[in-house]
């Protein structure tokens, strides 16, 4: 043991040193006078009909964190997964309203939820591994290999389960994402975190549509409240224990900035059928206005055919789903060479749907046959989940599945 520090010593030493006395109390004051701007407190509820993170308005920071069960036999992964679920809705049910989990060895971290939502959903392998194969919903399997995948299966595999945590506060995730994946450490391994985040909240009015790395306005067109209940959320027609849940396909899709900014705007706009500006159809009018992919300019469409919003939009209205993806912007790691690129950067793309058979696949096919945008994204990751049903109060998350 090292020699013992007086509170005093430590106090005068460091505060004097750096000056931290002065700077503590300017960010007290900073806070006390920002008054209505201090979004800390606020809480999202997490029991219910459905999970929330999936409909509720997205937070600035995410990370979705993917496990795989830690067990040799379907006996006990099934004990696995249940004791996992349990302890992930106590912690979630606590942290989500700003009180420390359980076991919490920094409670002082769970002060400020700032939103917070912890989202649990289950690959195919929870069903597979722990004898519940007869329970698991139709859709979920890995999607078809597309031909613009160039899927790192070692790096960011499909997974058992996932995580999604989200807040606007990134130290808050960091809190949770260690709580409850420390609270699991024997019954689960690990496989990676994804980190994502969109705007500071703040820092423009919370009707602004997110941009994303590539400079667009990204997430226009998307499904509203009055689609959840027929286009997201499960009636339990197909497995009556997953109503109320739904579907999550997660797609990791790198950007390759340097090659973009090589593209003159009037391309780069010509690429997704949008302006840059304000993100208005290239057909005209503004940012919410519907696209006229028949209009002509000297005789050529305005928006191309080829273009990102050309080839996603729904051709029959069964091929919607919501889209609520984050930005990733992470070190650069370093080629086969040896040599770092600038920038490692693109977006975890998120849709969830009732089926992912019907809703996201044929989108996704049309996307991969062909996309202007295909160029500059290549999706390097892939999962599909089921977000599993709400939990009631005094219920844990999967108790219909595992009854
Ligand atoms: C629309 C970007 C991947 C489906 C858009 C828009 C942008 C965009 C800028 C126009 C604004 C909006 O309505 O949100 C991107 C980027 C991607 C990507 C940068 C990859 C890095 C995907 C993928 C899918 C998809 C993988 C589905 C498989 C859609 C849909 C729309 C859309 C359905 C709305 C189309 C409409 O009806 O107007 N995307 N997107 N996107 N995107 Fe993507």
């Amino acid at each position: 043991r090292g020699p013992a520090l007086s509170r005093r010593s430590l106090i005068a030493g460091v505060a004097g040193a750096a000056g931290l006395g002065v700077g503590a109390t300017a960010i007290a004051r900073s806070a006390d006078s920002a008054g209505a701007s201090v979004h800390g407190g606020d809480v999202i509820e997490f029991y219910g009909e459905h999970q929330a993170g999936v409909t509720t308005p997205p937070t600035a920071h995410v990370n979705y964190i993917g496990f795989d069960l830690a067990a040799d036999s379907e006996r006990q992964a099934r004990e696995a997964l249940a004791g996992i679920l349990r302890v992930w809705t106590e912690d979630a049910a606590r942290l989500t309203r700003g009180a420390p989990a359980l076991a919490d060895s920094e409670p002082e971290l769970a002060r400020v939820p700032a939103r917070l939502t912890v989202t649990v959903g289950l690959g195919p392998g929870s069903f597979t591994r722990t004898g519940l194969e007869g329970r698991r919903p139709r859709w979920l399997h890995p999607l078809p290999a597309y031909p613009i995948d160039r899927l790192d299966e070692r790096r960011w595999p499909q997974t058992d389960l996932l995580l999604q945590i989200c807040s606007d506060d990134p130290i808050t995730v960091a809190h949770a994402t260690r709580v409850l994946t420390s609270n699991v450490a024997g019954r689960i391994r690990l496989r990676w975190v994804q980190r994502g985040f969109r705007n500071a909240r703040g820092s423009q009015d919370e009707k602004v549509t997110m941009r994303n790395l590539m400079g667009q306005v990204d997430g226009t067109v998307n499904l509203g409240p009055g689609d959840f209940d027929t286009l997201v959320w499960d009636d339990g027609g197909e497995q009556p224990w997953f109503a109320g849940g739904t579907s999550m396909v997660l797609r990791r899709i790198a950007m390759d900035l340097d090659r973009w900014q090589e593209l003159d705007p009037a391309s780069q706009e010509l690429t997704v059928g949008r302006r840059l500006s304000d993100g208005a159809p290239l057909s005209g009018g503004g940012e919410h206005d519907d696209p006229d992919f028949d209009k002509l300019v000297d005789g050529l469409p305005a928006i191309p055919a080829s273009s990102h919003i050309a080839r996603a939009r729904h051709r029959t209205p069964a091929e919607q789903f919501l889209r609520r993806g984050y930005n990733y912007d992470d070190p650069p790691e370093p080629g086969p060479d040896g040599v770092l690129p600038i920038s490692n950067s693109g977006l975890l793309f998120a849709a969830y749907q009732r089926d992912v058979d019907t809703q996201f696949a044929p989108v996704q096919a049309r996307l991969a046959e062909h996309d202007a945008l295909n160029e500059w994204t290549t999706p390097i990751g892939s999962g599909v989940y089921a977000i599993l049903p709400g939990a009631r109060r005094g219920q844990a998350l999967g108790q219909s599945l595992l009854a």
